[in-house]
């Protein structure tokens, strides 16, 4: 049994995002707006809420941007006190998290799981969590579904616990899908497949954008080839875990704790108008200008 607190995240931020062009070309998709606040920041707020308090960021070029909204602006802060602007000041309240950040380059953009093996020398002996930099768990970041990771993960000495969402049918082959051992919210994983086609799907369960690792992953990921799309899979390494007698769980998404993708713009588009109609200032003003819209 272990008993070691699990309080070290790693980040991946360095994909490309061409699905989003242009909106991407010079800025990355974790920095776009889902309401307020960029979508990277959602994340590191649900993985501060958890008790996560060393964050390592696998960035890429033109990420700098990243790095900058974490930062501490004093000069800003000191602008707006002097404005007399505190509604605007409580707005960087996030700057003061109680977190420590890190940051290095995945100077080539070989897939997910090559990013993930950036971590390595940091991440040490430590078990860590994996959130993807482009994805929301629930809406505003509600969701504790890490905590309850990582209770499984300690409770079941596991070597990796990842979380799934229901996907419709013909969206499997977007995901890495599961082959969950019998239908439980918290299951043993027999295998996990990339991006199947819905013929050849094990289940309809897709992984949803956070992991929990022992660094025994590194091995496998050591060991992966290139797969899906000519990148290094990170479901591929979880794949090979499992096959070598690694005891990995799955456990499902809560029902209010939706997976808001931000990675192509049907999903992003979903994701903006929810949050911003979720708004407790804007957002009915924003129904009843949508609601007109609608029915012109
Ligand atoms: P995606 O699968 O959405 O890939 O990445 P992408 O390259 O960002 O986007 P497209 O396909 O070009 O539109 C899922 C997560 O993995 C990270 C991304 O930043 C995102 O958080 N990622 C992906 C990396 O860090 N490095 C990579 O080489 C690929």
């Amino acid at each position: 049994m272990q008993t070691v607190d699990i309080d070290v995240a790693v980040v991946p931020v360095a994909g490309l995002g061409t699905r989003l062009l242009p909106a991407t070309k010079s800025q990355p998709k974790e920095m776009l707006p889902v309401g307020r606040k960029p979508v990277v920041q959602y994340v590191v707020e649900e993985l501060t809420r958890v008790g996560i308090h060393q964050i390592l960021f696998i960035t890429g070029r033109r990420k700098a941007s990243i790095e900058n909204h974490f930062d501490m602006d004093h000069a800003l802060i000191q602008l707006l006190r002097e404005q007399g602007k505190e509604e605007l000041l409580a707005q960087l309240e996030f700057e003061r998290a109680p977190v420590q950040y890190f940051y290095t380059r995945q100077r080539r953009q070989l897939g997910l799981g090559h990013a993930v093996l950036h971590a390595r020398h940091f991440v040490g002996q430590r078990p860590f969590v994996v959130a993807l930099g482009d994805s929301i768990i629930g809406l505003h970041a509600q969701s504790r579904v890490i905590e309850r990771m990582k209770e499984v993960f300690v409770d079941q000495d596991a070597d990796a616990v990842i979380a799934f969402e229901t996907v419709p049918p013909h969206e499997v082959d977007k995901y890495g899908i599961a082959r969950p051992r019998g239908d439980g919210t918290i299951f043993p994983l027999e295998d996990v497949v990339e991006k199947p086609s819905p013929e050849e799907a094990p289940s309809n369960l897709a992984i949803a954008a956070r992991y929990i690792f022992s660094p025994r992953i590194f091995d496998a990921l050591e060991r992966t080839g290139f797969g899906a799309g000519g990148e290094i899979q990170l479901t591929d390494a979880i794949r090979l875990l499992i096959q070598e007698g690694g005891n990995v769980y799955g456990i499902r998404l809560a029902p209010g704790e939706r997976r808001y993708d931000i990675g192509n713009f049907p999903s992003y588009f979903r994701a903006f108008v929810e949050f911003a109609l979720a708004d407790d200032l804007y957002g009915p003003d924003l129904r009843a200008y949508l609601q007109g819209l609608l029915h012109t």
